[in-house]
């Protein structure tokens, strides 16, 4: 019987189960329900009292209802005396609300920290948080991975030889630098000016892209706008039409991939932290965190070091799943 407990909110169901297939546990039983006004309600179906419980919810569209489920489920586990609670958001919604911008605004990932701690989050895991400094909005222990050596895996298989990486703005610049030194490549960087909440213009290309395959890296593809002016960009700048892209969290709201679909993009590979992804397209590939989340529970059970998880080697050792006997329970 395992000692902990593994609970998923309603965010990601196919994740949920391939990191708990990927640690040999079955999810813990929880009921998320709304209620006609849409309230969200949660009753958890077994014990919890004294257990380590992982609460895996990625908080992406719906946003709000996703956050909400997250608070509920923690506060439920820990009036219901649970040991310890550790969120898994393996995507951190309003990450991107990071600053003030000297403007009348909130800042929104601090307040959610904030709800999160008061809910009785004790230690947080998330994935390419859109801004390291969020780390500090948090009291508690954050750990935040990358999906960068899970991505690089998959981009390695068809990525032709003299590709330039390729940062979407200056933001990104850290994160194309770690792609370009784990793929042996140079990287270039598009200046982005922001003329509204959703529209953007590239308005410089630093770096030499005439004749080369560009692989544009981003950690969120939301409306799909700064890859598809990226793209626009890189063509004009004389880059060959045989572009590929990545990103960790492929939100792709409204219209997202009709602009994806330009005749320039080859290749668009995503993480499977949002459940959104349609892997219909044969253009549209995803590559699965499960075993990376579900190595980073493994290590926080057993007080180990996450740093063999940067590493490029693949972590999937998916054991034997367990009987029903050994997870306690009645066949
Ligand atoms: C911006 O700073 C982010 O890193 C992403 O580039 C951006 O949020 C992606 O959003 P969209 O796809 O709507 O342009």
């Amino acid at each position: 019987m395992t000692d902990f407990t593994l609970l998923a909110g309603t965010a990601n169901p196919a994740l949920a189960v391939a990191v708990a297939a990927e640690l040999g546990v079955r999810p813990g039983a929880c009921t998320i329900e709304r209620f006609p006004d849409g309230e969200t309600t949660v009753r958890l179906d077994e014990p919890v009292r004294g257990r380590v419980v992982f609460l895996l919810q990625p908080t992406g569209p719906p946003v709000n209802d996703h956050l909400v489920e997250l608070l509920a489920c923690a506060d439920a586990c820990r009036r219901s005396a649970a040991g310890r609670i550790i969120a898994v958001v393996p995507y951190f919604g309003y990450a991107r609300s990071d600053k003030r911008n000297g403007r009348r605004e909130p800042i929104t990932a601090s307040l959610v920290a904030r709800l999160m701690q008061a809910a009785g989050i004790e230690h947080v895991v998330t994935l390419d948080l859109h801004a390291d400094q969020i780390e500090g909005f948090f009291r508690i222990p954050v750990d935040n991975l990358t999906a960068v050596p899970t991505l690089c895996r998959t981009l390695r298989s068809g990525l032709p030889p003299g590709t330039v990486v390729v940062s979407p703005d200056a933001g990104r610049v850290r994160m194309a630098t770690e792609y370009a030194h784990r793929l042996g490549a140079p990287v270039v960087v598009l200046h982005k000016r922001r003329a509204g909440p959703t529209n953007t213009e590239v308005t410089h290309v630093v770096g030499d892209v005439q004749d080369r395959f560009c692989l544009i890296i981003d950690d969120m593809i939301s409306t799909g706008g700064t890859i598809a002016r990226a793209v626009e960009a890189l063509i004009a700048a004389g880059a060959r039409p045989e572009i590929t892209i990545a990103a960790t969290h492929g939100l792709f709201v409204g219209n997202a991939r009709t602009r994806l679909d330009h005749q320039a993009v080859r290749r668009v590979i995503v993480t499977d932290t949002l459940a959104a992804v349609e892997r219909g397209r044969p253009s549209f590939q995803v590559a699965s965190v499960a075993p990376l989340l579900a190595a980073a529970i493994r290590r926080l059970r057993a007080d180990e070091s996450f740093e063999e998880l940067f590493r490029d080697s693949p972590l999937s050792v998916r054991p034997e799943p367990p009987t029903y006997q050994e997870l306690g329970r009645e066949t």
